[in-house]
């Protein structure tokens, strides 16, 4: 690997993507062999997320935290694979619950199969990541992806106690988007660097990477859901409302309104009603809570950068900083 002139350059995501390209052939040719099943509607749903793609951000992360630390085995491909199929499993699972009808430009599979078949075949996936898990036969790998699994559905649990309940904080809301999204990050990153065979202290500063960067994506996920543009997005916005999920930019501007716009947005959050969309949107942009919510993300982001300051520097490590940056200024 190349020593980057700048020790702080950042790589955009065209850059990073080809320092990735050989890596992400590869996984996705090891994502689609694995997927296989001899019972028809599972190869159907799981093809049909499986090839809308994505964005393939989390395998991105075991390679780019793998060649950070070290060289690429393997090793890493499978633990890519395996970060991923637990994400899909989990985007099956989300589409259910939050009722979605859009996701990677395409109807959802819920929309198209129904609810039940959602659920099974994301619980397909969810064990295919074990047997795949196994096959490493590693049992810290196994313990850190136990762990991540469990601590993920602890946050979609959480998530569901909060939904229509207008006392949501910030500090209920990042206890959530920790377990729901950041954990995957971290422990993406962290499987990177131990299948690299760094030592501790450097695991430990891509565990911290990837905990940072996974808040700022989902904040960053969660102001685009009131700003982004669904056909680049390839989900429909206004979906949390929706929901009755209180997020960020919707928590800021409910602290910051006058006592009768907050009635009017607890209202909203209590009844899941789009309807009250314009409201909430006016009451938003009152407050600044787009740019609010940004601040905060940039502000994960560069915490993200400074976790990896101790590392010697690479095209790898310039990489992860870039991803940092894209995470928060990304518009899909
Ligand atoms: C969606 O994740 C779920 C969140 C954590 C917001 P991504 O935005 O990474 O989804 P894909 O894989 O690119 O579709
Ligand atoms: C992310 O939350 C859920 C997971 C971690 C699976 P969201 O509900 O915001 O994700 P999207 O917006 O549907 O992708
Ligand atoms: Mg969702
Ligand atoms: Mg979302």
């Amino acid at each position: 690997m190349n020593n980057v002139a700048h020790p702080a350059a950042r790589l955009d995501l065209p850059a990073i993507q080809a320092l990735a390209a050989g890596d992400m052939a590869a996984i996705d040719a090891l994502i689609r062999d694995r997927l296989a099943s001899d019972v028809v509607l599972i190869n159907q749903v799981a093809e049909h997320i499986v090839s809308a793609g994505g964005k393939r951000l989390r395998p991105m992360l075991v390679m780019l935290a793998g060649r950070a630390t070290g060289t690429i085995s393997a090793e890493h491909h499978q633990l890519a694979a395996i970060v991923e199929f637990i994400h899909t499993s989990t985007l099956l699972h989300d589409d259910v619950v939050d009722e979605s009808d859009l996701r990677r430009g395409r109807s959802t599979a819920n929309a198209i199969w129904g609810n039940a078949a959602s659920v099974l075949v994301g619980d397909f996936l969810y064990s295919r990541s074990f047997q795949l898990m196994v096959e490493l036969d590693r049992m810290p790998v196994m313990r850190i992806l136990a762990d991540t699994t469990n601590r993920i559905a602890e946050g979609e649990v959480l998530q569901l106690l909060h939904v229509r309940n207008p006392d949501t904080d910030e500090t209920a809301y990042l206890n959530v988007i920790e377990r729901k999204t950041a954990v995957l990050f971290a422990a993406g990153t962290t499987l990177g660097a131990l299948a690299s065979g760094a030592d501790e202290a450097t695991q430990r500063a891509l565990y911290d990477y990837g905990m940072q960067l996974g808040y700022a994506f989902q904040i960053a996920d969660d102001v685009l859901d009131y700003s982004g543009d669904a056909d680049a997005l390839g989900k429909n916005l206004g979906d949390d409302l929706a929901e009755g999920k209180a997020t960020l930019p919707l928590i800021h501007a409910m602290a910051q309104a006058t006592p009768d716009v907050r009635a009017r947005l607890r209202a909203a959050i209590e009844s899941g009603d789009v309807g009250a969309l314009p409201d909430v949107l006016a009451a938003i942009e009152a407050a600044g809570s787009l740019e609010y919510s940004r601040a905060r993300a940039l502000a994960y982001a560069e915490a993200a950068e400074r976790a990896l300051a101790g590392l010697a520097d690479n095209d790898a490590v310039a990489a992860l900083r870039g991803l940092a940056r894209y995470a928060v200024e990304r518009g899909h």
